[in-house]
């Protein structure tokens, strides 16, 4: 039998008090929604429907190209009502397996299990045992057996007591599903139809309704709030640290890591405190990052050491680089092996090669810089004439002195050496050395001004 997976994000989520839908709020560098609809192919379906309402273009938009059906809950009139929506399109001989855009850290073997507790003609629910089970929707059972589910704010005193809650996953038979649907009725506090419902109809069929419990409170937890997506985060954060410490990576504090996107790392990288990797980030064997660092969809060579306070965008390193502390390097810096690169040095769409330094205060742009370069404090590649950016071209083991401004486009020969303080704005030769300032002169006998009277 074929599963449809049917994933709810039509709400706005007003408790976030967000322009931005709840289903988009960031989890981990990457929207809600996003965690749930991977979850959903992990299972493995064909079928993948998202129910959108509430700021639709944007959430379409997040997932075009994709191989998903969508299906408009033009007014959020309840999780019934948006399942509803959802069924047209939806074969009667399939198996519904019903999915909440606003709980995100599920993981696909706890959705497999649960399919593979129960018939494909039965309808069960996906439970929890929660310490604090405010807000969610109680599981009440009779014998074992499940036989409603009270909403928080439908609960009498007795119900409010239950700890076992809903996790909003429930998968059902989808004739019957639609049948059911259909006789929802809205009578309840918050008058909408709630997709809860469709159990105590169940149970007036005559057919058992498996309650089947998760182990783990946090993978089920609905994000309504702010305060939640935080919990979330870190719950989210622990598991993917943990993941990497399993596979060898040294964290200095587990806690005190972001991971924001896809981080690889290679063999005995160590990572210390308020590191931030965000989008795809490498970083190959024996690299070691120091702390508060960020480092966005960047490939770190190996033997690296990234040290305290650099921001890495869109880089490449080779092997044993070394850079910062406090280095920037923006998207298209490529390092080869045996760069340094130190403090306050901006490096921005540059190659620079093989053992080449730029160890202090530089600002190096659009540029080609050879092996072996020594760049001195200082240097700055004028790259931008205000209206054009220009190529600097620095040879194989020149050298450029102190306080040095490379007008581009400009071309500085193989083991040139540059003058301090000049600024070269032609081209320099091979083994030359190039100078371009004023010449010091002293006046002699020169007396200071004094203050008049
Ligand atoms: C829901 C469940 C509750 C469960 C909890 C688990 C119902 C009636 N209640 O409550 O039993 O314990 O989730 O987290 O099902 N949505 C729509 N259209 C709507 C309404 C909601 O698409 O008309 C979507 C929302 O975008 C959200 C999800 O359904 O992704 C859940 O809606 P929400 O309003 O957060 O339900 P809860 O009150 O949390
Ligand atoms: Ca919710």
């Amino acid at each position: 039998m074929n599963t449809s997976i049917i994933i709810l994000a039509a709400g706005q989520g007003k408790r976030m008090f967000s322009a931005l839908p709840k289903v988009l709020q960031p989890l981990a560098g990457r929207p809600l929604l996003r965690h749930v609809v991977d979850c959903a192919f992990e299972v493995g379906t064909t079928d993948i429907c998202i129910v959108y309402g509430h700021g639709g273009d944007t959430v379409q938009a997040e997932f075009s190209g994709e191989s998903i059906r969508w299906a408009l809950q033009a007014e959020q009139l309840g999780t019934g009502h948006a399942v509803q929506q959802a069924m047209a399109d939806t074969p009667d001989d399939n198996r519904v397996l019903v999915l909440f855009g606003d709980v995100p850290l599920l993981r696909p073997t706890t959705l497999q299990n649960l399919l593979a507790q129960c018939e494909p003609t039965e309808l069960a629910v996906l439970t929890v045992d929660m310490d604090d089970a405010t807000g969610y929707g109680r599981i009440v059972r009779q014998d074992d057996a499940v036989v409603s589910i009270v909403e928080e704010r439908d609960t009498n005193e007795k119900e409010k007591a239950i700890r076992e809650i809903n996790t909003g996953v429930m998968c059902a038979p989808a004739a019957k599903l639609k049948e059911w649907l259909g006789k929802l009725r809205n009578d309840n506090t918050q008058g909408e139809y709630y997709l809860t419902d469709v159990l105590a109809m169940a149970v007036a069929d005559g057919l058992q309704v498996h309650g089947v419990k998760a182990s783990n409170q946090a993978e089920v937890m609905g994000i309504n709030d702010k305060k939640q997506l935080a919990e979330a985060e870190r719950a989210l954060q622990n598991r993917l640290v943990n993941s990497l410490m399993e596979q060898g990576v040294g964290f200095a504090d587990p806690d005190r890591v972001d991971i924001r996107g896809e981080l690889n790392c290679g063999k005995d990288v160590f990572i210390d405190i308020n590191a931030v990797f965000e989008g795809k980030v490498t970083l190959g064997d024996n690299t070691t990052i120091e702390s508060n660092n960020l480092i966005r969809d960047s490939d770190i060579g190996s033997d690296n050491i990234i040290h305290s306070n650099c921001h890495i965008e869109g880089a490449t390193t080779g092997r044993d680089c070394e850079i910062g502390p406090f280095a920037r390097l923006r998207p298209g810096a490529a390092l080869a092996s045996n760069v340094k690169i130190g403090n306050f040095v901006e490096v921005k769409k540059s190659t620079i090669d093989d053992g080449s330094k730029i160890n202090h205060l530089s600002y190096v742009g659009d540029a080609v810089v050879g092996a072996g370069v020594n760049i001195g404090a200082g240097t700055i590649t004028v790259n931008y004439d205000g209206a054009n950016k220009h190529q600097t071209i620095i040879g194989d083991k020149a050298s450029i002195g102190s306080g040095v401004e490379l007008v581009a486009p400009v071309e500085i020969g193989k083991g040139a050496t540059i003058g301090a303080g000049s600024t070269i704005s032609k081209s320099a030769p091979d083994g030359e050395l190039t100078i371009a300032r004023a010449r010091q002169t002293t006046v002699r006998g020169w007396k200071r001004p004094t203050k008049k009277k």
